[in-house]
């Protein structure tokens, strides 16, 4: 889809249809709405007298123009309450209103900057929630269905009017909004592949190709490098399977230091089976996706590579499958991780902290100032925060608070769960140093006490996206499948952090 700042009057643009908004409670239509509800003889007026039109949240309302405005239909989308306007509801109510016209057939839509000036949401805001709408609202992923639907409609092009004197801000504020949509998108893609697809092989050609397209630098270990540095934990949860293991090191350099200031470690199962402790099969194979922090952590260095801010910021991405047969990792196993931690594998399916805390060690080799990790890693977090909410987990308020105000201004929600000592007792082993579960309550939280042993005192923030990384449901600029949680949420802490 085009995206382009038109410099016209939403009444007098030629397009499928225009978007023009109400709020719920008020009486009349306001600015851009009243100068269309004119030009249609106050038909709008009067389908809010009717109470046709309430103004409700994500409410759609289409009006034919039948030749009293260049364009061909008339949505006044429903923004809620004026005073509770949200940027965030705007990029909601803008997916539900692109979705509903594509399904009618438009190809065209031109809408005004929804909600600027609005509860202090600035021109470039509204706009580049309105872009990030669009796209990732209309998202699909249709690779493998061979009969192109009949009626899959595409929406062309996406127009956003203002005056001339707007245009600059809104070109540049569509263009932020396209790159963080387009980062997240790729990360979608990559967790809706199959594991017969994305395998680790895959992922790390894919690191390799953003490297080309976008002048990063990557770096692939093969195991006998994983080997040589040490990498136990990895390379014991990549023993069961055929498919070998990459460790993907992707870095963008954005200062003139050599120093890393930010590492970003992703959990890059390609696929969960569970191992030896396997899984049952109901929901196995939604373990396709228990990639996504790695997705993640790639996906944020594209748009860094576009948005060039000041800093150095490195992924890393330890990739395998935990599959069980007669070489893998069993119950009971001890693995020594790359600080020389020795961990006993009571569950072979809590597998994630363990690739991650050879990625952990990495990190702090390179001598990360901060360090990020994402990681589907718990079934218990998603029972706790449900779907609505990331959680988090940190040894340093100021960078925890520093990613929840990021993910308050991309939606994408973040909760800060507890760290005390008192729970890492419940990772005492009696024969290794530690062990790789901690019983049946905290599931979340002594996961994240796990991780906490391969960091010490580097500024760190664990997210665990099990709940947030994909959805069964379409909602707002939410579509079935993987979320691309939280590609933009890490963009903009980076943007936050390089300044
Ligand atoms: N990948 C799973 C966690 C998960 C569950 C992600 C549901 C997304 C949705 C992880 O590797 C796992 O299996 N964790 C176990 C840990 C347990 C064995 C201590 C879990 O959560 O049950
Ligand atoms: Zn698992
Ligand atoms: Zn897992």
């Amino acid at each position: 889809m085009e995206i382009k700042a038109v410099v016209s009057d939403i009444v007098n643009i030629k397009a499928g249809a225009i978007i023009v908004n109400h709020f719920e409670g008020r009486k009349h239509p306001e600015g851009d709405t009243a100068a269309v509800d004119k030009a249609l003889d106050g038909a709008i007026s009067q389908l809010i007298k009717q109470g046709d039109i309430k103004g409700k949240l994500n409410e759609i309302t289409l009006l034919h123009s039948l030749g009293k405005l260049p364009a061909s239909r008339i949505v006044v989308s429903g923004l809620g309450k004026k005073n509770e306007l949200t940027v965030n509801r705007v990029r909601s109510a803008t997916a539900e209103t692109c979705r509903w016209l594509r399904q009618k057939g438009v190809t065209s839509v031109a809408s005004v900057a929804q909600g600027a000036g609005i509860n202090h949401i600035n021109l470039e805001e509204a706009t580049k929630a309105v872009t990030e709408g669009a796209l990732l609202g209309l998202y699909t992923f249709r690779r493998y269905i061979t009969k192109k639907e009949d009626n899959a409609g595409e929406i062309k092009e996406l127009m956003i009017v203002g005056s001339e004197k707007e245009k600059p801000r809104i070109e540049r504020a569509t263009t932020r909004g396209r790159i963080l949509s387009e980062a997240a998108s790729w990360a979608r893609d990559l967790v809706n592949e199959p594991s017969n697809y994305m395998t680790p092989e895959r992922m790390a050609e894919a690191a390799r190709q953003l490297a080309k397209d976008y002048g990063l630098s990557v770096e692939v270990l093969e195991r006998e490098q994983m080997a040589e540095a040490g990498m136990g934990a990895l390379l014991g949860v990549s023993q069961g399977s055929q498919q070998p293991p990459k460790f993907i090191i992707l870095s963008y350099k954005g200062s003139d230091s050599n120093e890393v200031d930010i590492a970003l470690a992703g959990k890059g199962i390609t696929f969960d089976s569970g191992g030896i402790s396997i899984k049952p099969s109901q929901g196995m194979a939604d373990m396709k996706g228990d990639m996504a922090g790695g997705a993640a952590v790639l996906a944020a260095l594209i748009a860094l590579a576009q948005l060039k801010p000041k800093i150095n910021v490195t992924a890393l991405v330890p990739a395998t499958e935990n599959l069980p047969s007669g070489t893998a990792l069993k119950p009971g196993d001890i693995l020594t991780a790359m600080n020389g931690k020795t961990i006993e594998v009571l569950n072979t399916d809590a597998e994630g902290r363990l690739i991650l805390a050879d990625a952990l060690c990495y990190a702090k080799k390179l001598g990360a100032k901060s360090i990020i990790d994402v990681a589907t890693l718990t079934g218990a977090c998603r029972a706790a925060l449900g779907t609505v909410c990331t959680g988090a987990f940190s040894n340093n308020q100021e960078l925890a608070n520093r990613i929840i105000a990021a993910g308050n201004e991309t939606g994408e929600l973040i909760w800060l769960l507890p760290m005390y000592d008192e729970y890492k007792e419940q990772l005492k082993s009696d024969i290794a140093d530690i062990k790789n579960i901690g019983g049946r309550y905290g599931g979340a939280i002594t996961a994240a006490k796990f991780l906490a042993e391969f960091i010490n005192d580097t500024p760190w923030v664990h997210l665990d996206i099990a709940g947030t990384s994909e959805t069964d449901k379409e909602k707002g600029y939410l579509v079935k499948g993987a979320t691309g949680v939280p590609v933009r949420t890490l963009v903009n802490l980076v943007l936050s952090m390089a300044k």
